[in-house]
């Protein structure tokens, strides 16, 4: 069969990222296989986000640019398709297609697994293909294996969310929250680790709310990273995004007991201020937090932290805004995403009243990017001259060069022979940035012999 052009755009958080490899395995099938320009695709997969700003303009503009070449190819006699899929499919459905009439397909992010049929379906009756039904067991059962691609690979395990923090449009547009049973996790582990990936990433949108089931019992989050870490091959073991109130002691526990899990953790604020979080309907207060990451440090007390804030929520005042500077001073985030708030229409923190200029969001974002980077960068800093154990999944720019991962998630370049992509190798950090890092390879390594790769270290 000869291979047909798939061409995918994504865009949003690390959820989107696997739904998108997930889309291109189950057109596999079909004789799809990745390409890397629209030009000449047969299939252009938009997977969208909806989460913050303008996602619907983005995606129409973005559907301009792929009409121009559907029309282009059209006029030489060949098809391409166009398909819109993740929230924004969700949360605008039919509209995209009023909007973008030589759109072929709208799925959601619960229904990929059907986009075989709406393909084929295609290939007779022309009539675009909706489908934004909610079924996440079924999207599960029925998606082919998570191959591993590389070292490193997203599993998902939990989607959905039933927190409805009044800014966030997930609860609509994911649904509420799911998680997959225990046993299809585990073996989709053994999978990838059989497929030679050393470091995973469990997702979802509420991953330490996971409560799957397990021969009738429910299994918690602390359950199922005990269960993978058992996994021979499984040597990192990561997980986003959590949610403050669902971070118990048993989990807590399990970041002192377990070596592969990194000792980095992405929990999100949101905002430094505990009437701020009431307003955000975030079911916890900043002491909440505090008390958290006392707990975090004792059983690991090399965890780093990583967050989310949102600046400019309605009727933020200047004294909750200075709040989250010194909460962010005082945690020391190593890492953090910052977001100007985006009123998202029919959630209810859209219609509160106080919503700020984009002036005031655009000044505190600033503000408190600094003192994030100066965080950052005090941290990076603080590495030089450690030797970390560096998992390397990307070739560099230079000749020779690797980029590798930190346990701390920290980009890492170094001059490093080709045959050692995918191993973990003791690296001493010699330069420090905000966002990256340069290292030698602690233990060289001689010519093509791969028995003097070092794996492994402690940090
Ligand atoms: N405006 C700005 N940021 C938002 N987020 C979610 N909804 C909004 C919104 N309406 C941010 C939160 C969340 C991250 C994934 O996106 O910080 O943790
Ligand atoms: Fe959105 Fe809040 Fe759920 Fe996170 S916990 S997905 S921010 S509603």
């Amino acid at each position: 069969m000869s291979k047909k052009g798939l061409y995918t755009k994504t865009f949003g958080c690390q959820m989107n990222v696997y739904d998108s490899q997930r889309m291109g395995d189950v057109l596999k099938p079909l004789g799809f296989a990745d390409t890397e320009s629209p030009d000449g695709a047969e299939l252009i997969l938009i997977n969208t986000c909806h989460i913050r700003e303008k996602a619907a303009e983005k995606l129409f503009s973005e559907l301009g640019r792929y009409r121009q070449i559907k029309e282009a190819r059209e006029r030489d006699g060949e098809r391409t398709l166009i398909a819109v899929a993740g929230c924004v499919a969700q949360a605008e459905g039919e509209e995209i297609l009023r909007r973008a009439p030589f759109v072929d397909i709208v799925v959601g992010p619960q229904t990929y697994h059907r986009l075989p049929e709406m393909v084929s379906r295609l290939g007779t009756d022309r009539a675009p293909q909706v489908d934004l039904d909610f079924a996440p067991e079924a999207k599960f059962d029925q998606l082919p294996a998570n191959e591993a691609n590389g070292p490193t690979a997203f599993l998902s395990i939990q989607e959905g969310c039933d927190k409805f923090c009044t800014f966030c449009v997930v609860p609509y547009t994911r649904g509420a929250e799911y998680s997959r049973p225990l046993a299809d996790v585990i073996a989709e582990a053994r999978g990838l680790a059989l497929g030679g990936v050393r470091e995973v990433t469990l997702l979802g949108q509420n991953v330490n709310a996971y409560h799957g089931d397990a021969d009738g019992r429910s299994a918690n989050f602390a359950e199922l990273i005990r269960r993978v870490a058992d996994i021979d091959g499984i040597e990192r073991i990561r997980y986003t995004t959590s949610h403050p109130i669902d971070m118990d002691d048993d989990l807590i526990a399990v970041h002192g007991e377990l070596a592969q899990l990194m000792p980095f953790l992405h929990l999100p604020v949101q905002s430094g201020s505990d009437s701020m979080l009431a307003r955000m309907n975030r079911h916890h207060k900043i002491d909440l937090y505090r008390g958290i990451v006392d707990k975090l440090l004792r059983a690991r007390p090399d965890l780093k932290l990583s967050t989310d804030f949102i600046v400019g929520f309605p009727g933020e005042t200047d004294a909750e805004f200075q709040a989250t500077l010194s909460f962010a001073r005082e945690m020391g985030f190593v890492q953090a995403y910052c977001f100007k708030y985006s009123a998202r229409p029919g959630t209810p923190a859209a219609i509160l009243p106080g919503q700020l200029s984009e002036a005031i969001k655009s000044e505190r974002l600033a503000a408190l990017q600094q003192v994030l980077e100066t965080n950052q960068l005090v941290f990076n800093e603080s590495c030089v001259d450690r030797v970390m154990p560096i998992l390397f999944d990307r070739p560099g720019r230079k000749p020779g060069q690797m980029i590798g991962r930190s346990p701390y998630m920290q980009p890492v370049h170094a001059m490093v022979p080709d045959h050692a992509f995918g191993d973990i190798l003791d690296v001493r950090i010699v330069s420090a940035r905000t966002i990256s890092l340069g290292g030698e390879l602690a233990v060289p390594i001689l010519g093509s012999n791969p028995s003097v790769t070092h794996r492994g270290a402690n940090v």
